[in-house]
């Protein structure tokens, strides 16, 4: 589809709710909610598009959401000064409601990497529009900031919502991220929590010359490409990320596009839009343009008669009787996806080296 990046950006707009919210996906029941990690990118992909108004009322909402969270927010921070693991009532959730409620019943609500996302995604934002923040934006930044600090160290569910017992490289990206984000946001010369990160994961974080899916663990998984685009913790040049690159080349690609991890049986485990996205975002920034090139134009081919993007594509799954199985649990897979078009737009600004440093 040759105007899909239009069609991207038309799609995004047009479901924005009037609080701001994007919803993961209009139309697949479990995604009709507003998950943090999603709409960073998504609110991202429009400053790129030169829809600030549209990225600035999801950040309202994001910064109401997390405001009027705050006893929650204070709640975690006294535990963990205790050391001790804050309960499910005293963190804040994955995903909300489109007008910011919590949403009833039980979800995977312990991940960290969303709130990191937002704080870089918001500051890109100010950058990009040459803004300063509003005193609620401070207020939300603050906090997040505090929890983020106050909880990395936990386990936690990582970006795919598995594994909650591991300590995940792509949350401590995102969290390393947002700590910086906020700390040259607030005038705040103290970054120290970051550069403990920093020094984690290349302490613990990597193996025979790559970056690992988890602490422990002696796979990859594709989230990875984050710790060079966008999170910057390190250079995409150096030899680890080259190296953790050609194993997820090697590993992660049986077709055109590129799977999560080796072992993931979610819809039997087809090539994500958004990861082929990143790729093509990484070879973009290091000026392998072809290969960007050949990634992008293989997620055009994706598009359906509408211009819609699916979250993933079913051609070559990891295991095949996982198929059936998500699709009688939770119906056809979702589409269209609204960060899955918000990484096909950043990877075209990436591409016509359009992304600002
Ligand atoms: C993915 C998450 C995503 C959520 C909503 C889940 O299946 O693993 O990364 O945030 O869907 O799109």
């Amino acid at each position: 589809m040759s105007d899909l990046l239009e069609r991207s950006i038309e799609i995004i707009l047009n479901n924005q709710h009037p609080s701001g919210a994007f919803p993961a996906s209009p139309v697949f029941p479990n995604y009709q909610y507003c998950w943090f990690r999603d709409s960073a990118f998504i609110a991202f992909a429009l400053d790129l598009a030169g829809k600030h108004e549209s990225a600035s009322r999801f950040h309202d909402w994001a910064a109401h959401t997390v405001n009027k969270r705050a006893d929650i927010i204070n709640r975690a921070l006294e535990k963990t000064r205790d050391g001790i693991m804050p309960r499910s009532e005293d963190i804040l959730h994955a995903r909300y409601t489109l007008n910011s409620e919590d949403v009833e019943g039980v979800w995977p609500n312990f991940q960290l990497d969303g709130y990191g996302t937002w704080l870089w995604s918001v500051s890109e934002h100010l950058k990009i529009t040459k803004k300063d923040p509003s005193p609620t934006w401070r207020q939300a930044m603050k906090l997040i900031a505090e929890y983020i600090s106050a909880l990395w160290r936990y386990p936690c569910y990582d970006c795919w919502e598995e594994f909650p017992d591991r300590i995940h490289p792509y949350t401590l990206g995102a969290i390393y991220a947002g700590l910086k984000a906020e700390a040259s946001i607030s005038g705040s010369e103290d970054a120290h929590e970051a550069d403990l990160i920093k020094e984690v994961l290349f302490n613990q974080a990597i193996k025979d010359d790559h970056f690992i899916k988890h602490i422990g663990s002696d796979d990859v998984d594709a989230s990875l490409l984050g710790l060079a685009v966008p999170y910057h913790l390190v250079e995409p040049e150096k030899p680890v990320m080259r190296n953790t690159v050609r194993f997820i080349e090697n590993t992660l690609r049986h077709g055109g596009g590129v799977h999560r991890y080796n072992s993931d049986t979610y819809y039997g485990g087809g090539e994500w839009i958004l990861l082929t996205a990143w790729l093509g975002w990484y070879y973009a920034v290091i000026g392998e343009r072809t290969k960007a090139k050949n990634l992008q134009e293989w997620i055009s081919a994706q598009a359906d008669s509408q211009g819609y993007l699916a979250e993933q594509v079913p051609a070559t799954l990891n295991d095949e009787k996982y198929y059936p199985i998500w699709r009688k649990r939770w119906g056809k897979i979702a589409k269209p996806l609204l960060w899955s078009h918000a990484n096909y737009i950043i990877l075209t600004h990436a591409i016509e080296g359009n992304i600002p440093k």
